[in-house]
């Protein structure tokens, strides 16, 4: 049976672990799927492939309490794998709370050795770690697996990361795929109710993966399928509604897709209501401030008529991160220098007590995953982690429960233009953390002109829309090069282009060599502080996307 648990948290982590909200009662296209966190890097994919199927799901720690498992009220809850080892005896277990629900519970990798080990079977290392494409066989009959009954004996390509296995089964439970690593590659129980999959179901390369999910989401959970494009406008819209009445709204407007996105919705919502500001912090890309002026300035006939003002706020932002190198520091800097920003621009604070804020759920679920201590944090975001604790506007976050393919659908579906919809994602740091080390002018502005080239020279090869992002790093390094016949010590600049569907995973971007060396020379010959230009040819894990 179920261990229970006791895992003292820091009151900032309790707090990020319970954002969601609990309603009495979830309206019936929120009766979805909860997926518990172990700590696994593909938790979020999980979350979003159920989506992909059109159906609501969530993400909860599995430290979450019991009244947040019981808010939530799934129809189904999927256990994701995770960095530990169910061989050891203080490892994440599955709380009780997941079982008290009574309903089916689907674990993968870890979560279906913390749930063998829980209900009395044994795990053990399987002394190696298989990861890559594995062929199971199925050894019998699933309500899960496709093909169910009928499918015995049938081969499967999987995809396979873990270290341990189950060895053993709990009493009431039969295999149903067996590989030649791991004799019990998926278990069920006889009652249909608890299943678990060695291999990942969410991953593209497992191909029947989305299959399996759905076999579990619609077919065992019957949960709905109510979680579409139209309603999600709906919902956002009525939820900004209720919770900001008559009240002014302020918008900070970077330009970038969610902050966009935001400002199409909030304008739908709640219409002059709304008020927008864009902070130039110095730290955004050349010429950017003007174009986002020029954007949504209704006299230019743009899409959204907008009340936007342009704040020059360099000043400030520089000297606030003069002499700073950690990353982490400089993000929970400019966030706080963010609020105060706007708590001054927003004046009268009786006439717009709100802020509203570009969050999406992946910043919110690795957040609460740094709160309550996972080491397989990669770095904060500074919209959640870098807020002060005392801020003056209260906050809303219409984009809080969308992953960033459904900010997309959603800005088409609220009228944006294809091009600012699918343009490519620039951080809420901007230039900060692409100029590496303690910023100063004069390194932005040698990074500024570089990224621009770079971003020129993708546009004029056709490569702009085929890569998802793209820029220019200052290294904190010089480096000697011969630039006609006089020796150059000066600065060195790296070129990222990735490729990926979700930012959580994200390959190098194989750009043509005649792209890059254009690159290289327009920003050598155009730039005379840079002498030398690398390519950044490392993918995501083990990398981050960014540098810093
Ligand atoms: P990483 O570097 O974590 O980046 O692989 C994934 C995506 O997130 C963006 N990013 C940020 N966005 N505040 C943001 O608003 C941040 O602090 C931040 N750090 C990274 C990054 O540009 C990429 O799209």
């Amino acid at each position: 049976m179920a261990k229970s648990v006791k895992c003292p948290l820091t009151p900032a982590a309790s707090r990020l672990l319970n954002t969601h909200p609990i309603e009495a009662q979830r309206s019936s296209h929120k009766r979805g799927i909860v997926v518990v966190d172990f700590g696994s890097q593909y938790t979020q994919l999980i979350a979003r492939r159920v989506r992909e199927l059109q159906t609501w799901c969530e993400i909860l720690s599995w430290r979450s309490t019991p009244e947040a498992f019981q808010g939530a009220a799934p129809a189904g809850i999927i256990l994701s794998g995770g960095p530990e080892s169910a061989t050891h005896d203080q490892s994440a277990v599955i709380p009780d709370a997941v079982f008290s629900l009574g309903v089916p519970v689907l674990g993968i990798c870890y979560g279906m050795q913390a749930l063998a080990r829980q209900h009395g079977g044994r795990v053990a290392s399987s002394g190696s770690h298989e990861f890559g494409f594995a062929e199971v066989s199925r050894v019998g009959a699933s309500k899960l697996l496709p093909g169910g009954d009928a499918a015995a004996m049938q081969v499967m390509q999987v995809w396979m990361s873990h270290a341990d296995r189950v060895d053993a089964l709990p009493p009431g439970f039969k295999a149903t795929a067996s590989s030649s690593n791991a004799p019990i590659a998926a278990m069920e129980d006889d009652d249909g109710r608890l299943f678990g999959l060695q291999f990942h179901p969410e991953v593209t390369h497992t191909p029947q993966g989305l299959e399996i999910l759905e076999r579990f989401v619609h077919g065992i959970c019957q949960a709905g399928r109510g979680w579409t494009t139209r309603e999600i406008v709906r919902e956002s819209i009525d939820e900004v509604r209720a919770k900001v009445g008559k009240d002014g709204v302020i918008l900070a407007l970077s330009g970038g897709v969610d902050s966009s996105v935001m400002a199409a919705l909030l304008h739908r919502a709640v219409g002059d209501q709304l008020r927008c500001v864009m902070v130039d912090n110095g730290l955004l890309r050349l010429g950017e401030a003007d174009e986002v002026r020029a954007a949504f300035d209704p006299r230019q006939g743009n899409a959204l008529p907008l009340n936007l003002r342009v704040v020059d706020a360099r000043e400030e932002f520089i000297s606030a991160l003069a002499r700073v190198a950690d990353p982490e520091q400089k993000r929970s800097i400019i966030g706080e220098t963010f609020i105060r920003v706007f708590e001054r621009e927003a004046g009268d604070l009786s006439d717009t007590p709100w802020l509203a804020q570009g969050t999406i759920y992946p910043d919110v679920v690795e957040s609460a995953a740094a709160a309550h201590g996972h080491a397989d944090l990669i770095k904060s975001h500074h919209n959640v982690g870098g807020l002060p604790e005392r801020m003056k506007l209260g906050l809303i976050e219409p984009l809080r429960e969308l992953f960033k393919d459904e900010v997309r659908q959603l800005g088409l579906a609220l009228g944006l233009p294809d091009g600012l919809v699918h343009r490519h994602p620039f951080p809420g740091p901007g230039l900060a953390v692409r100029h590496l080390g303690a910023i100063t002018s004069d390194g932005l502005d040698v990074l500024r002109r570089a990224d621009k080239i770079f971003l020129d020279v993708l546009r004029e090869y056709s490569w702009y829309s085929e890569v998802s992002q793209a820029f220019a790093v200052l290294l904190p390094v010089r480096s000697v090069g011969v630039v006609g016949d006089a020796r150059r010590y000066a600065r060195v600049i790296a070129l990222r282009a990735v490729v990926t569907s979700d930012f959580m995973t994200a390959d190098w971007a194989r750009l043509p060599h005649d792209c890059l060396a254009e690159a290289s020379n327009r920003i050598i010959n155009e730039i005379s502080e840079v002498s030398r230009v690398v390519y950044d040819v490392s993918s995501k894990p083990p990398a981050t996307i960014e540098w810093e």
